[in-house]
């Protein structure tokens, strides 16, 4: 830990230094959930404390349980006991959609992160009744976490599938899909990986798709397809097919019972290689034309 951060503020004090520089940024860090701390009920901490070690990653943490220390990474052959695709899911809530995933692709590797502690647990109860051994799971706010446990291309896929929503207008700043999330979420998808997410809540399904094709990194593949008329741009469009890999969880099914439809949408990781040269490559060819 250095002091780097500490600001001027501090310096001429005679007090005791703060104890990071880096206290700050993240106390004061726009979160996507709200903490409910309460003890665990017994049956969910007997299932933790019988089979957390199997599935629950420890990490050294920075300010807060949410957090990853800054120079926490993960040694994703460690963590797994061998090299496979590697899937993330970002909020899985109880581990529906990523129990049964790691059921249906024994051959894949799933990590979790989960802010949710009771979801946690819960996870662990369904992967251990359902014997796979191909999923690990890490508590951690994954908008802070992202950008320090992984390295570039370390991820097949990544799913977000039915993120807090944060209705109202002034907590969309809360939303986790975001075009500064979409660059983290490309840096860690392998080259053609997908990000998918979905969505009962249609102002977030927009938000969703023009995120995707904001980033420079990612592609929508489903561009111009499926025009919502309830979409403020009724033509554009940009939606997927409900993937037939996802399943219908609990949370899914009561909004399908508020009448609440779902959207699905997909980004593509657009190739590292071509990104850079392409612009310059038309104006060094033959001087004249600019890039496209
Ligand atoms: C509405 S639930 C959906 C759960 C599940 N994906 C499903 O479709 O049933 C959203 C989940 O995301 C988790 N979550 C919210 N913000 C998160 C964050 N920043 N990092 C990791 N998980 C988060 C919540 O704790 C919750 O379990």
């Amino acid at each position: 830990m250095s002091d780097e951060g500490t600001s001027s503020l501090h310096r001429g004090h005679h007090h005791h230094p703060r104890p990071t520089g880096t206290a700050a940024p993240y106390l004061s860090r726009t979160k996507s959930f709200t903490r409910r701390s309460r003890p665990l009920h017994e049956s969910l901490q007997r299932t933790l404390d019988a089979h957390g070690a199997d599935y629950v990653i420890e990490a050294r943490r920075s300010q807060g349980w949410t957090t990853v220390a800054e120079d926490f990474r993960l040694d994703l052959p460690a963590v797994f006991g061998r090299t496979a695709p590697l899937t993330l899911e970002i909020g899985p809530g109880v581990g529906e959609q990523i129990v049964a995933a790691a059921s249906r692709w024994p051959d894949r590797d799933f990590l979790a992160l989960e802010v949710w502690q009771p979801g946690i647990a819960k996870l662990v109860s369904r992967a251990v009744d359902a014997g796979v051994a191909n999923i690990r799971v890490l508590e951690a706010d994954a908008a802070q976490a992202l950008p320090i446990i992984l390295d570039d291309a370390s991820l097949d896929e990544i799913w977000t599938f039915f993120p807090d929503p944060w209705r109202k207008a002034r907590h969309h700043k809360r939303r986790l899909v975001n075009d500064s999330f979409a660059l983290e979420v490309a840096r860690v998808l392998v080259d053609g990986g997908l990000w998918r997410l979905a969505s009962d809540w249609d102002d977030y399904t927009w938000q969703m798709r023009d995120v995707i094709e904001a980033c420079p990194d990612l592609a929508n593949p489903y561009e111009g397809e499926r025009p919502d008329p309830e979409d403020p741009d009724p033509d554009r469009g940009g939606f997927a097919p409900r993937w037939e890999g996802r399943v219908l969880t609990h949370f899914e099914d009561r909004g399908r019972r508020a009448e609440r439809r779902s959207h699905d949408v997909v980004g593509v990781r657009l190739p590292r290689a071509e990104k850079r040269p392409m612009a310059g490559a038309s104006v060094n060819e033959d001087g004249k034309e600019g890039p496209r």
